[in-house]
């Protein structure tokens, strides 16, 4: 008998441990307010500093659902790679503060399970900061109840920034470097709550709206019918952040770049170039149509953009790097790809499009494959 309950104790930790997914559906929509969405963050200190760096430019939003609390209070946030810290608007931000008022707040005092932390906290965008306090209370989200998670209550959002966006707020999944002192990043606090076996989570986003789901964020495991071929595995380079390294930079036949790093993240829209890679691909680019990155549709006339990434070549074509707009009668395209005053890349969405991602955090890698469109 005894042996028995210790089988089926042992059977059910089976299904428990290794099966276990949390499927997070994405829905996408293009900001028709054109407004600047989210940046790389500044990661040479140990504050969490977001630039701003895009402006006018028509961006693709991913973003999913989670609730906060008992009972549970509803928000769309990003899941975003490129940071580790989770917050969302607070019902104690001021009237005056649009931004905050435009989005669905959270309400520390109607929820049972919130506990305070008596921190306070400031994050830094190129414009401005959004600031509050810290609290924990439990986070529900693809099906399970996360206790104790730490986030940001923002009681102050820079209106530039956050007026328009869709979401309330954002869900960190990078790896601490960048988090709150004496927190646990949402994705270890999951491993180590035994939430997955599998320390990883993938990312899939379709490009393009009007298809729902738009993407999925797999967490403990990867969908094989989502890429061709095989994953290839390459080291992250910077501990605690997804960052890999590109060895060189091809467009064309014409080398553009060197051996930098480059962060995978889902919170940015664009590909972002270091400056002297940039300057160097726009010499490959025929006629730029005006100097907010409009350029003609014909795509022939464009060089395919190279990243060579642990020893293996990612191609990005022009129909992967121009976004298509309407202005006026006429059809016009948007240079999806943007500089950056870093010596690393970002590769956000328009990466992420044609490229599957699976980050490992216990072998500290990530994996990289063809995604089915
Ligand atoms: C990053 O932040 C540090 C410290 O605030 C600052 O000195 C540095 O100029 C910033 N780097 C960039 C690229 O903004
Ligand atoms: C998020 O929740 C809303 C209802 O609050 C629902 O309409 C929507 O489909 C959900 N979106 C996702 C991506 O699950
Ligand atoms: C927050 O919840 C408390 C308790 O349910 C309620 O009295 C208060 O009006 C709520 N505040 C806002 C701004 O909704
Ligand atoms: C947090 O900010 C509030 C409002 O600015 C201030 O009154 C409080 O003293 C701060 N608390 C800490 C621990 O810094
Ligand atoms: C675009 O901006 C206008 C003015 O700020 C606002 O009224 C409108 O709701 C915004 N649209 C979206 C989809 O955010």
């Amino acid at each position: 008998m005894l042996r028995k309950v210790f089988l089926l104790l042992a059977a059910l930790d089976q299904t428990l441990g290794s099966g276990k997914l949390l499927r997070v559906p994405l829905h996408s929509r293009i900001n028709p307010n054109k407004s600047e969405l989210f940046l790389p963050r500044n990661i040479t200190d140990g504050n969490e500093r977001l630039r701003v760096a895009l402006k006018s430019r028509q961006n693709v939003e991913y973003f999913g659902n989670i609730s906060m609390g008992t009972p549970e209070q509803h928000f769309t946030v990003i899941f975003d790679t490129g940071s580790s810290n989770t917050w969302l608007p607070s019902t104690n931000c001021p009237k005056s503060n649009a931004a905050c008022q435009r989005h669905r707040q959270y309400n520390s005092s109607s929820s049972s399970s919130h506990v305070q932390d008596g921190r306070n906290f400031t994050l830094w965008y190129g414009s401005g900061s959004v600031l509050g306090y810290l609290s924990r209370d439990t986070l529900h989200f693809a099906g399970v109840d996360v206790p104790d998670v730490v986030f940001g209550e923002v009681v102050f959002q820079q209106q530039t920034v956050f007026n328009a966006v869709s979401f309330d707020g954002l869900v960190g999944l990078s790896l601490g470097r960048l988090a709150w002192r004496n927190t646990t990043p949402f994705l270890k606090l999951l491993c180590t709550q035994g939430f997955i076996a599998e320390c990883i989570f993938s990312v899939y986003l379709r490009r393009g709206p009007g298809k729902s789901p738009s993407g999925e964020i797999l967490i403990g495991g990867i969908d094989k019918s989502l890429f061709e071929g095989q994953l290839h595995y390459v080291p992250i380079i910077l501990s605690h952040s997804w960052m890999v390294e590109i060895e060189q930079t091809v467009a064309g036949s014409t080398k553009i770049g060197d051996e930098a790093g480059a962060i995978l993240d889902t919170g940015t829209s664009l590909v972002l170039m270091p400056l002297k890679t940039y300057y160097k691909f726009l010499e490959s680019v025929p006629v730029l149509l005006g100097n907010d990155n409009y350029i003609s549709c014909k795509l022939k006339s464009l060089p395919i953009i190279y990243l060579h990434i642990g020893g293996k070549v990612f191609p990005l074509t022009p129909a992967d790097y121009l976004v298509e707009m309407v202005r006026g009668h006429e059809k016009i395209c948007i240079l999806a790809v943007a500089p950056v005053k870093m010596d690393f890349w970002v590769l956000g969405d328009v990466f992420l499009w044609r490229y599957y991602t699976v980050y490992d955090a216990t072998a500290n890698r990530i994996g990289l494959a063809k995604a089915v469109r």
